[in-house]
């Protein structure tokens, strides 16, 4: 089938569609309706079907003929080490731990919360609460103990998956600090805290509540899969939204398999028995889906890699990963690769490795910028695909289908509306734009499988966040246009969600933080161009009484609140102090002519702006 025929195929009988595709999975048992609405009228697919995720990425693998095949391999140059599991290996290390998990009181419809750092134990476990019919929530390692403690008390764990410490290039970043003080500060405790030591750092435990993560895989029995209903959850993923309390992303079993499963072959041209490595986290969707469950379920090898694209210990770090593990496709960032290119402009670094299996690379996170892509397909002459994601679903919405009919790449675009995604763009109004019409990109109802099904705890929030905008559609957040040729080109958020090297942060949750500071009247936080990490967040502070205050001083600790509170991810390292902040009339704060002032674009002057002279200030200071 040519792509269009097969979106086509997908817009007009999408239960059909997914139902076909669903038939590449062994379910426990059929779904008997593949796509229904519940009395909330949100759309589910496979809701009755009987599953489980962990059989279909490792079970069935060893099932059938696939147990001596490379599951995972773990690849840390912070910590000199690599390691390889089979397929059998990977089953029986997960089976232990899920029994581990169950000795701890974890069964199904139970949450367990990992945060851990890039090692073989956060997809063991991921997979180990997915046997147990349990609903993992990973937090990135990044995050300071308040955004843990957030999460555990919205996701109320019965209990937290840790290790001693993670490792930033050479910096031991000690984990149990940061988790002693979540759990003091949040009103949930989880029951216990199973901790791995790792030889770089030896976390002191707390009688009663902490365990030895060893101790207790010695005493657990494997553990079997647990079949769940299709609409079960498999894992809730926390995201910024446009305030300070992040949004629990709830994911689906039976309808996230299925995706899973189609987009290895249809977007990433992936065969079983091939390797396919994510360079990402497992603390963030692209982690879930392309390091852990799509290349399992697909039954690749996946490459987990503990360390960054530059420093560990250079910008041929990506090159030798690719070469040393045979890998086919290569799914990052593009601000992993700007940071390569700064290195290594002439790519002089690849060359001392033979990266002869390396067939596409695939970017997505944000944008590929035009200058990153040249340099890549010039580079490398391999395609260099961009696709536009969400941690909303999971998957690709637009994306140039590369398993389907490779389609000429438009730098800049991110192709073409993938398979079940019904992409429109809708002016203000809700009317439908025509081609080269930039507004506000949203999805027509149903979702394709693996989007969300609803926020964590909160269905009034998923429906006002993401349905109401539009009725009869899913709000994407984003802006963009579809030019003459049906190809998408995506402009960036429409509110205050910010894309800091490849982590989205909301610009809503600083301001909330820096305007807790005493001497802080008001504040706005916006995110300005950077060259390689696409954005930065800035601060523009107000003071309550100037008189007597040191702004240097005052700028340190808005700062230092920042980093303490979301931890040093935000990248929040700028703020000047303004005698004002540029507002219209009524009082709303002129985010966007200051984006543009600050990244040096033209704006046209806002008739209804209360104080011109406000923007004047600003400029002089920059
Ligand atoms: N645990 C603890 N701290 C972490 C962390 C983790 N897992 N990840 C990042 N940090 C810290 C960094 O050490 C840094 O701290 P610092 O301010 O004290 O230096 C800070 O958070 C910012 O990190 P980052 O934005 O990653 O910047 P960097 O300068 O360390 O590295 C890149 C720049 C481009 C190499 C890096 O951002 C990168 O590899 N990005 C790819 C992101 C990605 O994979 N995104 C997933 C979507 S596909
Ligand atoms: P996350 O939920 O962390 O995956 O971030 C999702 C946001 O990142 C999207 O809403 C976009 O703003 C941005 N994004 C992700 N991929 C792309 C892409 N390929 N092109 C443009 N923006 C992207």
């Amino acid at each position: 089938m040519t792509y269009k025929e097969e979106y086509r195929a997908s817009i007009d009988d999408p239960a059909g569609f997914w139902a076909d595709k669903a038939r590449d999975l062994d379910w426990f048992k059929p779904a008997s309706e593949v796509l229904t609405q519940d009395e909330q009228g949100i759309h589910h697919w496979f809701a009755d079907a009987e599953l489980n995720t962990c059989y279909l990425a490792l079970d069935f693998h060893v099932n059938n003929g696939r147990a001596q095949q490379t599951a995972l391999i773990y690849d840390s140059p912070v910590t000199g080490q690599q390691k390889k599991y089979s397929y059998r290996e990977l089953r029986d290390a997960v089976a232990l731990c899920a029994g581990m998990l169950s000795n701890h009181g974890v069964g199904k419809g139970d949450r367990v919360v990992i945060y851990l750092p890039m090692i073989p134990e956060a997809l063991i476990s991921m997979l180990a609460c997915a046997r147990l019919g349990a609903v993992h929530s990973v937090v990135f390692g990044g995050f300071a103990p308040l955004e843990l403690a957030v999460r555990l008390n919205d996701a109320t764990p019965k209990v937290l998956l840790t290790a001693s410490c993670g490792i930033e290039v050479n910096r031991v970043v000690e984990y149990k600090p940061i988790v002693d003080s979540a759990i003091d500060m949040a009103q949930h405790k989880p029951a216990s805290c199973i901790l791995l030591q790792r030889p770089q750092a030896q976390a002191e435990m707390k009688n009663g509540r902490d365990v030895d993560w060893q101790q207790a895989l010695e005493a657990a029995a494997p553990a079997d899969c647990v079949p769940v209903k299709g609409s079960d959850p498999l894992y809730i993923l926390y995201t910024s939204g446009t305030t300070g309390k992040p949004k629990g992303v709830v994911r689906d079993n039976g309808g996230h398999a299925v995706a899973m499963k189609y987009s290895m072959t249809a977007i990433y041209d992936m065969q079983p028995g091939e390797v396919f490595w994510a360079a990402s986290d497992v603390g963030w969707v692209v982690g879930h889906s392309y390091i852990v469950y799509g290349p399992l379920i697909h039954g690749c090898t996946t490459v987990l890699y503990e360390g960054k694209p530059i420093m560990t210990p250079d910008a041929g770090a990506f090159w030798r990963v690719i070469s040393e593990h045979r890998v086919k496709a290569l799914f990052t960032a593009p601000t992993a690769f700007r940071a390569i290119k700064k290195e290594d402009p002439q790519a002089e670094l690849a060359r001392q490795y033979d990266i002869s299996c390396l067939q596409t690379i695939f970017a997505a996170g944000e944008r590929l910028d035009p200058p990153t892509y040249e340099w890549l397909a010039d580079s490398f002459h391999v395609p260099v695909l961009d696709h536009w994601w969400q941690t909303e679903t999971g998957w690709s919405i637009a994306a140039n289908m590369h398993g389907l009919e490779s389609m000429p790449v438009k730098p800049g675009s991110s192709t073409v509306p993938v398979p079940g995604f019904n992409v429109q763009i809708l002016d203000d109004s809700g009317r439908q734009l025509g081609a080269n019409e930039q507004g506000f990109i949203a999805i027509k109802l149903p979702l394709p499988p693996s989007c969300l099904t609803t926020i964590w705890g909160d269905v009034e929030r998923f429906k006002s966040n993401y349905l109401e905008t539009y009725p009869g559609y899913f709000s994407t957040g984003d802006g963009g246009y579809f030019d003459e040729d049906g190809y998408l080109f995506i402009m960036g958020r429409v509110d205050d969600v910010i894309n800091v090297a490849g982590h989205r942060l909301s610009t809503g949750e600083m301001e909330e933080i820096v305007g807790k500071h005493p001497m802080v009247a008001e504040c706005a936080v916006i995110g300005r161009r950077d060259e390689l990490k696409g954005q930065l967040p800035m601060g523009f502070v107000v003071l309550k009484n100037s008189a007597g205050a040191k702004p240097e001083q005052i700028v340190d600790e808005v700062i230092a609140m920042v980093r303490q509170d979301i931890g040093a991810v935000a990248a929040f390292k700028q703020a000047l102090v303004v005698a004002r902040l540029p507002k219209t009339r009524s009082g709303k704060i002129l985010r966007k002519t200051l984006r543009a002032i600050v990244d040096g674009d033209e704006y046209l002057l806002p008739s209804t702006i209360e104080d011109p002279a406000a923007l004047d200030e600003i400029k002089a200071l920059l």
